[in-house]
């Protein structure tokens, strides 16, 4: 009888949750007919979200700084569009980490040419590799301007645009090392953490204008940033990215729309992808109640499993340095 009660309760409370996500879960954007502002637009993963987005039949603007670049990545975006009638492809060069006035003015022309701002994506950013001590001040610097301060003067650009509209998406491109702190990226991770915290308050703030926050956290993903900061990582950094693998910008597209098109806060790909946002959604806004009752339940055992991963790291860090330890004395 009383475990009958139990059961009872549990089923009316399930039944009370699932009603009250229905009324506040965001409701569905298309991006058709949308227009998409992505910085870093140029290669990598910003060119492949462009791609996407016009084969979807957004019209596109991309910020990015080098102009030769732009105008190579514009021809090839535009050989993806779906309707050439109605869709256009707008580009514009800027440093976003210049003055906060010059990134209003290439937000505003932007505007005019292809009409208000529906999504914003903030994706440009770079990594730099190495240990705390070979990690200059300029570098840590360097990482707070691109990919923290970078994204906010731009959003604070969009974001009045949005409210007059009442409704938008803003996307942060953060990364797996924007949940895990990892050997080699004290400057890197602890640009993409402070992202985490804006965007969540950010979230807080903007829900009455019908604007949704996600944060994109892709594992390495195959493109020239990769490339170049694969010629500094030290052996450790590499041994450790080994264990997630590589994926590529296309599948991180995708998934980055159909999650932001959604209103989801937290956006991944792949099973560690998944495994990183089950454990770190901490007070994060849940958005749907099946994620909510899947971390709710599994939560645990993420963390049990990620315990095998840090003894893993661990010991490829132990034994990198027995090696250099032995050269030395060899030496
Ligand atoms: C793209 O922008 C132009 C304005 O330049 C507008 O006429 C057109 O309808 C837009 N297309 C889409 C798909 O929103
Ligand atoms: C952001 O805008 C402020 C105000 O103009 C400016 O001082 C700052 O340099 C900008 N920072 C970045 C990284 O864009
Ligand atoms: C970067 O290095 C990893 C090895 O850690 C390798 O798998 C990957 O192909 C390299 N990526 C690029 C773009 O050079």
């Amino acid at each position: 009888m009383f475990l009958y009660v139990i059961f009872i309760v549990i089923f009316i409370l399930l039944a009370l949750l699932y009603l009250v996500f229905k009324i506040i879960s965001p409701k569905c954007v298309e991006l058709q007919g949308s227009h998409v502002l992505i910085t870093g637009g140029s290669s990598g993963i910003g060119k492949a979200l462009a791609i996407e987005a016009v084969k979807q039949g957004a019209n596109v603007t991309i910020i990015a700084r080098n102009e030769k670049k732009l105008e190579d990545a514009k021809k090839e975006i535009e050989s993806h569009i779906k309707d050439r009638a109605i869709q256009r492809v707008f580009t514009t060069s800027v440093d976003i980490t210049k003055d906060a006035d010059i990134v209003k003015e290439a937000v505003n022309k932007a505007e005019k040419e292809l009409g208000p701002i529906t999504i914003l994506i903030n994706n440009a950013g770079s990594a730099v590799a190495g240990r705390f001590e070979e990690t200059s001040s300029q570098q840590f610097q360097r990482m707070i301007e691109l990919n923290f301060l970078g994204s906010v003067n731009v959003t604070k650009a969009a974001i009045k645009g949005m409210k007059e509209n009442n409704g938008g998406r803003i996307v942060f491109i953060s990364s797996q090392a924007g949940q895990v702190g990892v050997f080699g990226y004290t400057a890197y991770s602890a640009s993409k953490f402070a992202l985490r915290g804006f965007a969540e308050s950010l979230q807080m703030e903007v829900k009455p204008y019908n604007i949704y926050v996600t944060m994109a956290f892709p594992p390495d993903t195959d493109t020239p940033g990769l490339a170049e900061e694969n010629k500094s990582k030290p052996r450790e950094t590499i041994l450790i990215s080994d264990t997630v693998g590589l994926f590529s910008p296309s599948d991180v597209a995708k998934s980055v729309f159909t999650d932001a098109m959604n209103g989801k806060f937290l956006s991944y790909v792949g099973m560690d992808g998944w495994l990183l946002c089950t454990l770190s959604s901490g007070m994060s806004p849940a958005t749907s109640v099946v994620d909510l009752l899947q971390q709710i339940f599994t939560m645990g055992i993420c963390r049990f499993v990620c315990q095998f991963y840090l003894f893993h790291f661990d010991r490829i860090i132990g034994k990198c340095k027995r090696e250099k330890d032995s050269k030395m004395k060899s030496s």
